[in-house]
């Protein structure tokens, strides 16, 4: 079973086949990596999709992994002359991110997308909102980076709390184009050493809780503790979760993962970003970075 279409956000849908941009420029940010291609004939996508990538040289040679294309949120989309700009934000964690964190200009990248369900507007979730709580933690903050921007886009009042680990699980801020972002982190290196659950939950009990609608994507540890905090107080959230993705379209069942109200969704095609109050749990097995 999936979650009811009828609730579900209009979704851009991605083009037939897998098609190849071109690398435009390649940055190094704190730990991560952020790359931009041109995307020449896809559409716009809307911010919480995602891509699966592969690098066109240097993927499955010799026999050795990668084999499949891993799955990115995009975390920055323009329209451009020539098409679309779109930036991922990486982390570099195993083969596949390594070949992609090794991309240069003017190499080719094969993408699929956009794929998957995109954020709701705060309204469509709590029609008392007044804003938007947007919870990242790590490389998480990629999708909600591309949401703060539409958000703001649309004036919608949002404040972002992200969180890292250390200064080497750090990165990407730069792509909120945004200086009010409140930070926390683990090592203390910046913002409020702690959790960035701490920060929501000193926003949740303050003015926002009956107004709020929180948006969160990071680690399954994170993101739990963000879906038990908001359902405690009975705050709407909408999750960005990830899974191990083999296909990215709904073909291979490998993201499958239990909704709360009986069944399964594959969290490629109604994910990936879910309603909090659809899921028992954010912890996934087999996702999130070590
Ligand atoms: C919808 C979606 C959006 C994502 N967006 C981003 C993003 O914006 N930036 C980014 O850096 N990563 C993102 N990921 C995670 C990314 O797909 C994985 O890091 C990547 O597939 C790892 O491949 P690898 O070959 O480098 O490493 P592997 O050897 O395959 O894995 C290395 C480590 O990463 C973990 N891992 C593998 N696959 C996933 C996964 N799908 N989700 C979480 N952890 C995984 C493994 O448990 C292992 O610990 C996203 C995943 C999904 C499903
Ligand atoms: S990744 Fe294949 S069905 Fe979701």
């Amino acid at each position: 079973m999936s979650p009811d279409a009828a609730t579900e956000p209009a979704r851009t849908l991605a083009p037939f086949g897998r098609r190849r941009s071109d690398v435009v420029s390649t940055e190094v940010s704190g730990g991560y990596r952020i790359v931009t291609v041109r995307d020449p004939s896809g559409p716009m996508p809307d911010a919480g999709q995602f891509y699966m990538l592969t690098a066109e040289t240097g993927w499955g040679g010799g026999g050795e992994r990668p084999f499949l294309p891993r799955a990115f949120s995009v975390a920055e989309a323009n329209a451009a002359n020539d098409g679309v700009r779109l930036s991922f934000l990486l982390e570099d964690v195993g083969p596949g991110t390594h070949a992609l964190a090794a991309l240069e200009p003017g190499d080719g990248l094969l993408l699929t997308g956009p794929l998957g369900r995109p954020f709701s507007m705060p309204g469509e979730l709590n029609p008392d909102a007044a804003g938007a709580i947007l919870v990242g933690g790590g490389i998480g903050l990629a999708p909600l980076a591309i949401w703060r921007r539409t958000l703001a886009s649309r004036g919608v009042p949002e404040r972002s709390l992200l969180g890292f680990r250390d200064k080497d699980h750090a990165g990407g801020m730069e792509l909120f184009r945004c200086s009010e972002v409140r930070l926390a982190s683990e090592d203390g290196h910046a913002g409020h050493r702690g959790y960035v659950t701490d920060l929501l939950a000193t926003m949740l009990d303050g003015d926002s809780a009956g107004t709020a609608v929180v948006y969160s994507c990071g680690p399954p540890g994170m993101l739990e503790a963000v879906r038990a905090m908001c359902e405690e107080r009975g705050v709407e959230a909408e999750l960005a979760m990830e899974s191990p993705m083999a296909c990215g379209y709904g073909a291979c069942f490998g993201c499958a993962m239990p909704l709360r109200s009986g069944g399964y969704m594959r969290l490629c095609v109604d994910g990936p970003v879910v309603r909090a109050a659809d899921v028992e749990t954010a912890m996934v097995e087999g996702a999130g970075h070590r």
